[in-house]
């Protein structure tokens, strides 16, 4: 089982959650019952990933109570709106087949519809209404949430970005870390194709430490205080990948995969991407 990290509003968070895009309903299904049963507690999803109920059903047939998980999902640029966000919501919840959802994220901000402002102020009333634990963002740079910050006084529990070896994010970590926003890292083992498991400095240290590659990766990102979402829809990979709680890596261990960073622009650009 994953530790936890507490949340700017109440809410704990596990510090290793199961990331399910891309995966369809079925598949989705039963790699989340497979995640559950191996120990996770987060799962996360989105309306974009059209696998909510997959999510939902995953959860059920492990048998584990609601109340012991941690549940995430995101909305598109069509609910950017106070009411609108809270229709998202409850389309979630319905296609989840779940009574709440625990974290509720913007999914881009979406800059040029410039109404993720309205959205944000439609999460806080979420928030304050009690329908749901923790609010948050997802793709969001410094300059979105200094805006959101700023309309409402409310600063999010959690902003979900791209994080991995290569995309370190070192601007953005700092201006979360100093306003008490956990990061939660998207494709923290570098997405599909995964070249940053092959690295030399990467395979070289789990030789060394008798772990994989993708165990020294998401260690990485325990070590730095992130919450990482491995995705994966092989039951071996999905146990490996929470199997990170009993090892540590030394400092310059740590920073040795950190300069592998190929810098901001290798991260997908949320002025430009968005849906
Ligand atoms: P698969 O689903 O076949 O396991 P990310 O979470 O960074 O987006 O990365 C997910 C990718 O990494 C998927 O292609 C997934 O494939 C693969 N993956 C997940 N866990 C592991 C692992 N332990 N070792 C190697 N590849 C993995």
């Amino acid at each position: 089982m994953a530790e936890t990290i507490p949340l700017l509003h109440g809410a704990t968070i596990p510090r290793l959650g199961f990331g399910t895009s891309p995966m369809d309903d079925a598949t989705t299904e039963t790699a989340v019952a497979t995640a559950i049963e191996a120990g996770y507690r987060l799962v996360d999803t989105a309306e974009n990933y059209a696998n909510e109920r997959g999510v939902g059903r995953g959860i059920k047939a492990s048998g584990v109570p609601r109340e012991q998980l941690f549940v995430t999902t995101k909305f598109n640029k069509r609910w950017h709106g106070v009411e609108l966000a809270a229709q998202a919501l409850e389309r979630s919840i319905d296609r989840l087949g779940l009574d709440y959802v625990d974290l509720l994220l913007i999914h881009w901000p979406n800059p040029r519809q410039d109404r993720y402002v309205q959205a944000w102020e439609g999460l806080v009333q979420l928030l304050e209404q009690g329908r749901v634990r923790a609010i948050g963002t997802s793709n969001f740079k410094p300059t979105h949430l200094d805006r959101i910050i700023e309309a409402t006084g409310v600063v999010p529990d959690v902003n979900q970005i791209q994080l991995s070896p290569s995309v370190t994010r070192t601007a953005a970590r700092a201006y979360h870390a100093e306003r008490g926003i956990v990061t939660e890292s998207w494709s923290p083992l570098g997405g599909g194709g995964a070249d940053e498991l092959r690295h030399p400095i990467v395979t070289e240290l789990a030789e060394r430490y008798g772990r994989t590659p993708a165990q020294i990766v998401l260690r990485w990102h325990v070590e730095l205080g992130l919450v990482a979402i491995p995705k994966s829809a092989n039951p071996d990979r999905i146990r490996q990948n929470i199997d990170i709680f009993d090892f540590s890596l030394a400092p310059e261990d740590v920073a040795a995969i950190s300069a592998l960073d190929r810098g901001e622009s290798a991260a997908v650009d949320s002025d430009v991407f968005g849906h």
